[in-house]
């Protein structure tokens, strides 16, 4: 049944082009935005210690059973996960599973897009020669009188939505797999650059510090939450991001490795960030805890004294726009894959109703930065509202019910087949992680907040 069904579902040229587009999807704002300024909001090392934990004793075992159960399919996750139920013999229940997945993509990116249309703005303002020389204080009121305008926030969150509709429409091995190829390489030497910047501020120390001493007593159990589902969306877990494009992976192809490499390059690039911004940050005596506008506030000091700091503003911010781009892509593949494959929709009909739903959701996120920055629900902005929601809740749940399907209800002579590790005990130590440790994790941290233990 699976075979016949394969004709509309793509597949990846090579194993290459899969951890070039895996590893696109991770990379991005997760990693150069928001982990540093949840990094700085929640104290420092400790927070990081916590998040580096679950990337490994969570996040690569649940990357390696997203993937395995997308390939073992064949189909997007509602459909992987009714036909796997199928052959487990599970209940019928866990095809709500891919629902919630698909449902959290699109909520993920209707903020998303709204921050990527800050990076593509700060392309043009790095441009404009904004920067120049200008102080903590200059930067600052460039950003807040930006993020104050709804019109303009609004023009680029179009744009940037447009973008990821038009590469969306041409399918994954036209538009995806190129547009990846080049941007990692580029990213990483550009980080490195700047980390070179960082050691020149004086603070430098003080900013390794800040982001890998431990000071345990500045961790909540709302900080290891946040730790934990950050863990989830840098790795873009959870959802069916992973499970989509693992979905599109030949069948020779060996998972664990990859789920590595992935992770590791996604967990480098987060650091860097760290590296490159804290320094600044305290330099310029500024507070780590300023919130999503941390690395607009701060980068552009450096852009805007270092010598070449002119081409390097651009770079970055066109760079920073195009890692998000390969992210938002697969924010919104699952429930376009869904719609193609199982309601009949062309790609571009599919593209227009997800991306047009997902623009008019993100106006929330627009107005919550101005006319509505008042407007509170559960203390939280619209956007902080959405993010709680999204990375601390639906990743971490939809998680969890992987892990659980994958190492519970799914038949291991099933699971070993698909994953044909190297070695035994290899495939021993993913079963003991997927089935225990990582949803025991996930469970007692919920549990911790709650106000349970
Ligand atoms: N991993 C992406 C990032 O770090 C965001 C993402 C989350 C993408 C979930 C897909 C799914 O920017």
């Amino acid at each position: 049944m699976m075979e016949t069904q394969k004709t509309v579902h793509g597949a990846w040229s090579s194993r290459f082009a899969f951890i070039l587009a895996a590893t696109g999807s991770a990379v991005g704002l997760g990693n150069i935005w928001k982990f540093p300024y949840i990094t700085g909001e929640n104290g420092g090392g400790a927070f990081v210690l916590v998040y580096l934990f679950c990337v490994l004793l969570i996040g690569i075992p649940i990357m390696i059973a997203e993937t395995m159960l997308g390939r073992r399919s064949q189909r997007n996750p509602i459909e992987t996960m009714q036909i796997l139920t199928e052959e487990a013999g599970a209940d019928k229940n866990w095809h709500y599973l891919g629902w919630m997945g698909v449902i959290a993509g699109l909520l993920i990116l209707s903020y998303y897009s709204v921050i990527a249309g800050w990076a593509s703005a700060y392309v043009f303002k790095a441009f404009a020669g904004s920067f120049f020389d200008a102080d903590a204080k200059e930067i600052k009121t460039i950003f807040n009188n930006f993020v104050g305008s709804p019109i303009q926030l609004i023009f680029w969150h179009s744009l940037f939505m447009l973008a990821t509709m038009l590469i969306v429409v041409r399918g994954i091995n036209n538009g995806l797999e190129k547009a990846t190829q080049y941007l990692m390489p580029s990213l990483f030497v550009l980080m490195f650059l700047l980390v070179g910047y960082a050691m020149t501020t004086g603070s430098y120390f003080q900013g390794l510090q800040f982001l890998f001493i431990p000071d345990f007593s500045k961790l909540t159990s709302n900080s290891v939450l946040t730790a934990m589902g950050h863990a989830f969306f840098t790795l873009s877990l959870g959802m069916g991001a992973i499970m989509v494009y693992g979905s599109y992976l030949p069948k020779n192809i060996s998972i664990a490795k990859t789920a590595f490499l992935i992770a590791g390059a996604d967990t480098i690039v987060a650091l860097l960030a760290g590296i490159a911004i804290f320094p600044i940050v305290f330099a310029n005596n500024l507070h780590p805890n300023s919130g999503p506008g941390l690395i607009f506030e701060t980068l552009p000091i450096a852009f805007g004294s270092m010598t070449g700091g002119w081409l390097m503003g651009i770079l970055f911010f066109v760079m920073l726009t195009i890692a998000a781009l390969t992210s938002s892509i697969s924010l919104i593949e699952p429930a376009v894959a869904w719609l193609v494959e199982n309601k009949g929709f062309s790609r571009e009909k599919a593209c227009a109703w997800t991306g047009g739903l997902t623009w008019v959701l993100g106006l929330g996120t627009v107005f919550s930065f101005n006319v509505w920055s008042d407007v509170t629900f559960f203390e939280r902005t619209i956007f902080q509202l959405l993010d709680y929601l999204t990375a601390n809740l639906m990743l971490p749940i939809g998680g969890f019910c992987i892990a659980i399907f994958a190492g519970w209800m799914m038949k291991s002579q099933h699971s070993a087949e698909e994953l044909d590790m190297p070695t035994q005990a290899g495939y021993d130590a993913w079963k003991l992680l997927i089935s225990y440790v990582a949803p025991a994790a996930v469970f007692f941290v919920f549990l911790h907040v709650v106000g349970v233990l």
